[in-house]
């Protein structure tokens, strides 16, 4: 089992979704952009029609055609629709099919050979490599880590040469060094805070990361790598104590159910099961990753993964965000390896 990437590779179908009458599923909808689209004359409701489909046969519409479903996506809305906003798409009912038409974009955002009509890289998309580069910015270059454990990491912490090279080994998911999760593992004032860093302007960030002390940290980075990086610690950081209250999220995962439901199954699979490596010590389990790492998973889902076709959903405000995490908490979260 391995989970298949909805990169869409068809004209029109944005995503599929199973309707649970065998186990693998084989049949479902396909939601397709522009929907076929009907109103009651009676009621005034607006009601989107889906073909049923089989699965694989992915509404028959495949096409390997990436251009012609960025451009589908990009077309301008139906007219009974506000103007395309994302702050207005967020309190609609029809929710996740939005959200997929959105995705549309942001999957092109990350793939490694963008459309040829050449969109440029949207500042979300940006930020969300310095997510990515702050993760693990060893699997975004390619580059091999010094064999050598960065000697500037805390003696006693137990972990791999290569993660004491990371940005998230000393600042955590969190950001918040050892104000935050990372406390658990040590008390270390290597594990600094960059909380107050957000906000501050980029050019004093680089200033700062490259200072004599902290500038060995950056070793196999480019300039206009370390010029990411200090964007996303400026504005590319979720509060954490804004998500989480008293150890749990603030959301409503019923709400964070249709997210899920709507852009992360056809990957994930609905139990959040589906193999995935992960970290050092995560179970296959989405579930286990949202009860034990929080931070972790939220950070990864408004940033992708990297060297992985995992979505970035950097444009969800942070009370969704907290509906969705809500949501994962719910499922299952034994089982995964
Ligand atoms: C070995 C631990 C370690 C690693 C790895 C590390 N840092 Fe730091 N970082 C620190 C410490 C400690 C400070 C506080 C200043 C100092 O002592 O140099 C700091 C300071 C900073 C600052 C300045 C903020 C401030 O409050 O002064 C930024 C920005 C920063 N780090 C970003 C990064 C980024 C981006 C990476 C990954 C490329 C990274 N750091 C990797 C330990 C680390
Ligand atoms: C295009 C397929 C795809 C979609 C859609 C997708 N993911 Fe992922 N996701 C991945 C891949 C691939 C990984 C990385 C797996 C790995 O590390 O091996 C991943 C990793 C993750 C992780 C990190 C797990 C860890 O511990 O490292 C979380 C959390 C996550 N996804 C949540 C979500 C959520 C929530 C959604 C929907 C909003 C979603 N994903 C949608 C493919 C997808």
């Amino acid at each position: 089992m391995s989970i298949s990437p909805i990169s869409p590779t068809s004209s029109h179908c944005i995503y599929w979704v199973s309707d649970h009458t065998a186990d693998p599923p084989t049949v479902g909808h396909c939601h397709r952009f522009p929907p076929g689209v009907t109103v009651n004359p009676e009621t005034g409701v607006i009601v989107q029609k889906f073909p049923t489909t089989e699965r694989r046969q992915w509404c028959g519409e495949w096409s390997d055609d990436a251009e012609a479903l960025a451009a589908a996506a990009k077309m301008p809305r139906p007219s009974f629709e506000a103007p395309m906003n994302v702050s207005n798409l967020l309190q609609r009912s029809d929710l996740p099919f939005l959200l997929a038409c959105l995705m549309a974009l942001h999957v092109f955002a990350f793939s490694s050979t963008p459309p040829a009509h050449g969109a440029e890289p949207g500042e979300a998309s940006e930020i969300s490599r310095g997510g990515k580069l702050y993760d693990n910015h060893w699997l975004v270059t390619g580059k091999q880590p010094p064999e050598q454990p960065n000697p500037l990491f805390p003696v006693g912490v137990k972990t791999t040469a290569a993660n004491t090279w990371r940005c998230v080994s000393c600042h955590g998911w969190d950001y918040s060094g050892r104000a935050g999760e990372l406390g658990d593992v040590s008390k270390s004032k290597t594990f600094h805070s960059l909380r107050p860093a957000a906000g501050r302007s980029p050019t004093t960030l680089i200033k700062l990361m490259q200072a004599p002390g902290h500038k060995d940290n950056l070793q196999g980075l480019t300039g206009g790598q370390i010029d990411t990086l200090a964007h996303f610690v400026s504005t590319g950081q979720f509060a954490f104590s804004a998500i989480i209250v008293g150890g749990k999220p603030v959301g409503d995962p019923l709400l964070g159910k249709d997210i899920f439901e709507g852009v992360c199954v056809s990957c994930h699979q609905a139990d959040g099961k589906a193999y995935f490596q992960g970290e050092d010590g995560d179970r296959s389990s989405l579930g286990w990753v949202a009860h034990n790492r929080p931070a972790q998973a939220l950070h990864k889902i408004m940033n992708g993964v990297p060297s992985a076709d995992m979505l970035s959903l950097r444009f969800l405000p942070e009370k969704r965000l907290a509906d969705l995490l809500a949501y994962l908490q719910t499922l299952d979260d034994k089982g995964g390896q």
